[in-house]
């Protein structure tokens, strides 16, 4: 540790934010000598910390503090630091804490054991003090990007909910769609992180709608050829809604292609086969199964069979994808439709 202790502790211009400077830092390292020098160091810089000596200790901060970055030595003793970054990703509170990874291995095996943990940065021990503030302050930035994202989306997700509360045969559309559409995805074997995008795209898929005038959305007679045009618009107007989020793009596709059709009959781009991602498609089949299934006032709802029925007419026409029909008909047969009884 000598080395370490007679690193000089560099001071930065305090030229960033206070608001930066209050951020809580997690120091999970079984070495007291590093949780003190790294927690010194930080605190110099103006930052909250909070030091754990073993996985337990951390995992007891983790769910009693608020953390914005956490430092991780992946060689902590009995289950190690791994642990403590599994259980940061797995809590969807905690899923995008940003991971700096300290290691003691060389180049290849560290970067390894960063990938495994899904780490956002690694830091081979001793650390430089300069290094590692910098690294602190880089990830911090990042995190403040993400909850940014995050925070617009939670707006995003009540705006979608007064738009869906506007027509009571819409009431808790998006939320069963989204159900819907995770469920045939998982059928199909899609990645966590697609099931991801699809849940939340799913969820905004009609955020457009806000921009459709209630006279339209609300008629209960068959609409005009103009009617149609500007209740059709909800699908870019949605995605323009949402542009804000410009770097979730699966999500933005999903909102404003969801009512494009394989054989390239739908809207509001004609896409075709490919040209549409699968996570609009499953996205899409979900949609039209809950508009068939839901009452409209000009009709009752379609029991699942005959949803299912009226689906594979328009998928063997060419409209829907028919691995996810498959996968919503075995949803049904199993009788385990998301929400229903
Ligand atoms: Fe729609």
């Amino acid at each position: 540790m000598s080395t370490l202790s007679s690193q000089v502790v560099v001071t930065f211009p305090k030229d960033l934010s206070q608001e930066s400077n209050r951020a809580t830092i997690l120091i999970a390292d079984s070495d007291e000598d590093y949780r003190q020098l790294y927690s010194d160091l930080l605190r110099s810089e103006g930052f909250h910390t909070f030091c754990a000596k073993t996985v337990d200790q951390a995992l007891a901060v983790l769910h009693h503090e608020r953390i914005d970055i956490a430092l991780v030595d992946g060689m902590m003793p009995k289950t190690n630091g791994m642990t403590v970054c599994r259980e940061l990703r797995s809590n969807p509170e905690t899923r995008l804490v940003p991971i700096l990874l300290l290691t003691s291995w060389e180049l290849a095996p560290g970067r390894a054991m960063g990938i495994d943990a899904d780490a956002d940065a690694y830091l081979k021990k001793p650390v430089n003090n300069i290094e590692l503030i910098t690294r602190v302050r880089t990830l911090l930035e990042k995190k403040r990007f993400t909850d940014n994202l995050e925070n617009t989306e939670k707006m995003l997700l009540t705006l979608a909910e007064l738009v869906e509360a506007k027509n009571p045969y819409n009431a808790g559309h998006g939320f069963r769609v989204s159900r819907t559409a995770v469920s045939l995805a998982a059928r199909m074997g899609l990645s966590a992180d697609d099931r991801e995008w699809i849940r939340r795209g799913a969820l905004l898929h009609d955020i457009g709608k806000v921009g459709v005038p209630d006279e339209i959305l609300l008629k209960l007679g068959p609409l005009t050829a103009e009617e149609k045009s500007v209740l059709n618009s909800h699908t870019y107007v949605g995605a323009r809604i949402c542009a804000p989020l410009s770097s979730y793009r699966p999500l933005l596709q999903i909102i404003r292609n969801h009512h494009e059709r394989l054989d390239g009959s739908g809207y509001p781009d004609g896409l075709r086969g490919k040209e549409i991602s699968i996570l609009t498609r499953v996205v899409s089949v979900a949609d039209v199964y809950d508009g068939l299934t839901t009452r409209r006032p000009y009709r009752g709802s379609f029991s699942d069979m005959q949803a299912i029925h009226q689906i594979r007419r328009e998928a063997e026409q060419g409209w829907w994808d028919l691995r996810i029909l498959a996968a919503l008909g075995t949803m049904v047969s199993f009788q385990c439709v998301p929400g229903r009884a």
